[in-house]
């Protein structure tokens, strides 16, 4: 079946193909967080120093909530939107207070902790408590307009869960983490937003934009 065929060809790909970065080397929950928060609204390739240099300087969760302001947005300077900073340091002093420094494993308790949106919320409970929650980021919407041929705008509210609700059905038991992350890496190696490499994509057999010819104009933007 279909959805077999998609875990299984994403999920052996990607344990081939992954690239080595800094946030996969173990599934501790605050490191997956401090790089998700990072790779919102930032290229990998500018985060990996940024990321390195911040876990150096607060290589836990508790060296995190105990830093000053100054020195939270000191570490970030460059990276941007710092609002991003400021939200990830006052979550992490709530974790302490309130759950004793463990990253809640919850998407109720998680989702409520400031910057904490549901892209955040599917990220680290899947990557690193291995549940099967969608993490659907741009990259992922991008994969999914053009493996489905959705023609549909997705900036929309209503694509977005579309594409929540396939992410879905479509995320296995076994390795819910890896296959989101499959998901992900597929849209930044593979399946770019231009000049789409099918020739060397996993799941191009049932590509439904492939088949159509029409990868290149998929995902659909409505101009503003
Ligand atoms: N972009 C956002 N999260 C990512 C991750 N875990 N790996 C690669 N790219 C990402």
């Amino acid at each position: 079946e279909t959805i077999q065929v998609i875990q299984k060809e994403l999920l052996d790909w990607y344990n081939q193909n992954q690239r080595d970065l800094p946030w996969r080397i173990n599934k501790d929950p605050y490191r997956i967080w401090v790089s998700e928060v990072m790779l919102q609204q930032t290229r990998v390739d500018t985060v990996i120093p940024y990321y390195e240099r911040f876990m150096k300087q607060f290589p836990t969760l508790e060296d995190l909530a105990n830093a000053t302001d100054e020195q939270v947005v000191k570490a970030w300077e460059g990276l941007g939107y710092y609002s991003r900073a400021r939200n990830l340091h006052s979550a992490v002093k709530e974790v302490v207070e309130k759950y004793a420094g463990k990253v809640p494993d919850q998407p109720e308790t998680i989702s409520q902790l400031k910057g904490v949106g549901s892209y955040t919320t599917g990220a680290i409970l899947s990557i690193a408590y291995n549940k099967k929650v969608p993490a659907v980021d741009g990259n992922v919407m991008r994969v999914f307009s053009r493996l489905f041929a959705i023609k549909e705008d997705i900036a929309s509210a209503t694509t977005r869960k579309k594409m929540e609700y396939l992410a879905d059905s479509l995320i296995p038991d076994q390795a819910p983490g890896d296959f989101n992350q499959a998901l992900m890496e597929l849209g930044a190696l593979v399946c770019t937003p231009v000049s789409p490499q099918c020739l060397f994509c996993p799941v191009q057999s049932v590509c439904h934009a492939s088949h159509q010819g029409i990868q290149g104009e998929l995902p659909y933007k409505k101009k503003a």
